[in-house]
């Protein structure tokens, strides 16, 4: 894994732009693996600068997020589509049928989980993986267990996500317990990582991440053994190190 500190989040959103953008250059049908959260927000309003300043063309870009409230429809504004739709796609020339988010209302979640798998498959997988990680050290919505999946699945949500996550809601008791969420099998198998991570409270997760184990109760620390991982952390996040 390769960290790079810097002094503010701005310099690392622009730093992580240009790596997505490399990708999306070289390859101009790219699959782009998103993530959603405070963490990758930076990177996209970098990218739609690129973009409106026709540096980035992302019309045949193909995309697919890591994860998706259960219960939450796509019109529903914390949902993940919602966030995903305001905040990048819709401010660049992506085709929104080429954009994929884990389906949280699904009569069949578990069928709905399966064709998710089929489709990154036919995806031919992901060529970067944007990864924020919760101050527990989850990864998408794997959270730490004695056990991961590899494919997609129904994750319960632990009680620490839950309330990090309540910012967003209008109390505690609105935040889903359930999330439908990619499992380790597509972030590992990714061709390239990028793992976003500022402010203080992921400074116990960062730290984890460098100095512990691998094991499945810090998800993030089975990329450890991924061959090309970029972590990106502000000052805050890196003042354990
Ligand atoms: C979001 C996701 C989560 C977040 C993580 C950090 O799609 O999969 O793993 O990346 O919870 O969230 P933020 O960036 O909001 O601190």
């Amino acid at each position: 894994m390769k960290f790079k500190v810097f002094d503010s989040y701005e310099e690392l959103s622009a730093y992580s732009a240009e790596l997505v953008a490399g990708v999306i250059r070289e390859k101009e049908d790219a699959v782009l693996g998103l993530a959603t959260g405070s963490s990758p927000l930076g990177l996209y309003e970098e990218l739609i600068k690129l973009y409106e300043d026709g540096n980035l063309d992302f019309s045949r870009i193909r995309s697919i997020n890591l994860d998706e409230y259960v219960g939450l429809d796509g019109t529903h504004d914390q949902s993940y589509r919602y966030f995903m739709d305001i905040n990048f796609f819709n401010h660049i020339n992506i085709d929104k049928k080429n954009t994929f988010v884990p389906n949280g209302i699904a009569e069949d979640l578990e069928k709905g989980a399966k064709e998710y798998d089929e489709l990154i498959e036919s995806l031919g997988g992901v060529d970067v993986q944007v990864l924020g990680i919760g101050p527990n050290g989850h990864i998408g919505f794997n959270e730490p267990a004695e056990q991961l999946n590899l494919n997609t699945h129904i994750a319960e949500l632990t009680e620490e996500t839950i309330k990090a996550n309540a910012r967003f809601f209008a109390s505690e008791k609105d935040v889903p317990t359930r999330a439908v969420t990619m499992g380790v099998g597509p972030i590992m198998k990714a061709r390239k990582v990028i793992l976003i991570a500022s402010g203080e409270n992921k400074a116990w997760a960062v730290k984890s991440l460098v100095d512990d184990l691998i094991s499945t109760t810090i998800p993030a620390t089975l990329l450890k053994v991924h061959p090309d991982v970029t972590v990106l952390l502000d000052k805050a996040a890196a003042s354990l190190l």
